[in-house]
C-alpha cells in the first residue's frame, strides 16, 4: 500500500471509530433519558405514596432515636450553634418532601443524604412514620439568635413579605407545608437565605424559584435581621417581641 493510501486508510478507521463511538454515545443517551423519566417517576411515586400513607408513630420514634437524634437532639431542637436545624412540629408534609430530596439528591447535604439513605429509611412508609413523630414534637426555642437590634424593622419586613405564608407567628402552615420559622437557629436560617438568594446552584435544586427571587430583594443585612426576629419568635416573654400583627390566625399549625 502506498503511503496515502495507508494515511487514508488510517484516516477512514479513525472515522469509523468516531462515528461508532458517536453513535454508541447516541445509544447511551437515548437508554438514558427514558432512565432519568423513570427515576424521576420512582421519585415522585414515593414521595406521594409517604404523604398517604398512615405513620405509626410508636415506629416513627424507634426510626429518630436511632437515627436522627444523634444530630437534631431528643427534642428536635438542633445544635445551638446553628449548624443543625431545630425540625420539632415542622409540618409532617414538608419533612416528609424534605427527606425524599435529600435522599435522591435533590437537595444537598452529606449528612442528611446519609441519613436518608435505604440503609436508614427503608421506604415510604418509614418516611412517612418519622416525619409524622417529628412533627408532633413540641416546638423549641432557638439558642441561636442573633444580636437584636433591629428587631422591630425586621418584625416590619416580616409582616409585609412573609406572614401570608409562614404565619403572623412564624409557625408555617401545616396544609399547605410552609415551614415554621419561628425559634430556628439564628445561623441556619440565614444560611440557607443566602444559599437560595447566592443561587449556590445545587444546594437546594427544589426551592421554588418565585421566593429565591423574594428574598433577593431584600440586602444581606436584612436578612441577618429577618433571621434575627424569626430566631426571636417563641421567646415573646423573654425579649419582649410579640407576633406580628398582621394577618391573624389562619396559619397557625401551633397557637
Ligand atoms: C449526621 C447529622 C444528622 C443526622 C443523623 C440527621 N440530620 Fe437532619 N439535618 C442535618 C443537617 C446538618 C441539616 C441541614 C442541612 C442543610 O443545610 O441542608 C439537616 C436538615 C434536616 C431537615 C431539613 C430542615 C429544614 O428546616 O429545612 C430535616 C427535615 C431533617 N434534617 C430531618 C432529619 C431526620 C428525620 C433524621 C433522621 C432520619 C435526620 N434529619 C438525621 C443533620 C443530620
Ligand atoms: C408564597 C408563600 C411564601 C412566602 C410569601 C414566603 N415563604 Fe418562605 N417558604 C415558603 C415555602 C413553601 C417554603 C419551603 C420551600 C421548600 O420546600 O424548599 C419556604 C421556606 C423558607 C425558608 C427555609 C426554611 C427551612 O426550614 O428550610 C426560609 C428561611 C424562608 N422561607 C423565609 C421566608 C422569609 C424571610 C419570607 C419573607 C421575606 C418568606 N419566607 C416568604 C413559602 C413562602
Amino acid at each position: 500500500m502506498s503511503r496515502a493510501c495507508t494515511e487514508a486508510v488510517h484516516t477512514n478507521a479513525t472515522a469509523r471509530k468516531a462515528s461508532s463511538a458517536i453513535g454508541f454515545l447516541l445509544v447511551l443517551i437515548a437508554a438514558m433519558v427514558p432512565l432519568k423519566i423513570l427515576a424521576g417517576d420512582v421519585v415522585d411515586e414515593e414521595l406521594n405514596s409517604a404523604l398517604r400513607d398512615r405513620p405509626s408513630l410508636l415506629h416513627g420514634e424507634a426510626l429518630f432515636d436511632d437515627t436522627c437524634i444523634a444530630c437534631h437532639g431528643p427534642d428536635g431542637g438542633g445544635q445551638p450553634n446553628g449548624s443543625v436545624p431545630a425540625i420539632a412540629a415542622q409540618p409532617s408534609n414538608f419533612i416528609i418532601r424534605q427527606l425524599v430530596d435529600y435522599r435522591h439528591g435533590r437537595r444537598l447535604d452529606l449528612r442528611m443524604e446519609h441519613s436518608t439513605g435505604r440503609h436508614r429509611l427503608v421506604d415510604a412508609q418509614d418516611i412517612a412514620d418519622v416525619a409524622a413523630y417529628v412533627s408532633q414534637l413540641l416546638p423549641t426555642q432557638a439558642a441561636d439568635v442573633g444580636a437584636g437590634d433591629h428587631l422591630v424593622e425586621a418584625q416590619g419586613m416580616y409582616a409585609r413579605a412573609c406572614v401570608p405564608c409562614h404565619g403572623d407567628s412564624g409557625t408555617g402552615d401545616a396544609g399547605s407545608g410552609v415551614p415554621r420559622l419561628a425559634g430556628q437557629h439564628w445561623e441556619y436560617l440565614l444560611r440557607q437565605m443566602r444559599n437560595v438568594t447566592a443561587n449556590r446552584e445545587g444546594q437546594r435544586p427544589t426551592f421554588p424559584r418565585e421566593h429565591a427571587m423574594l428574598l433577593q430583594r431584600f440586602k444581606d443585612a436584612d436578612l441577618i435581621d429577618l433571621a434575627d426576629y424569626l430566631s426571636h419568635l417563641g421567646q415573646a416573654r423573654d425579649s419582649g417581641i410579640t407576633p406580628s400583627p398582621a394577618a391573624s390566625g389562619t396559619n397557625g399549625q401551633r397557637p
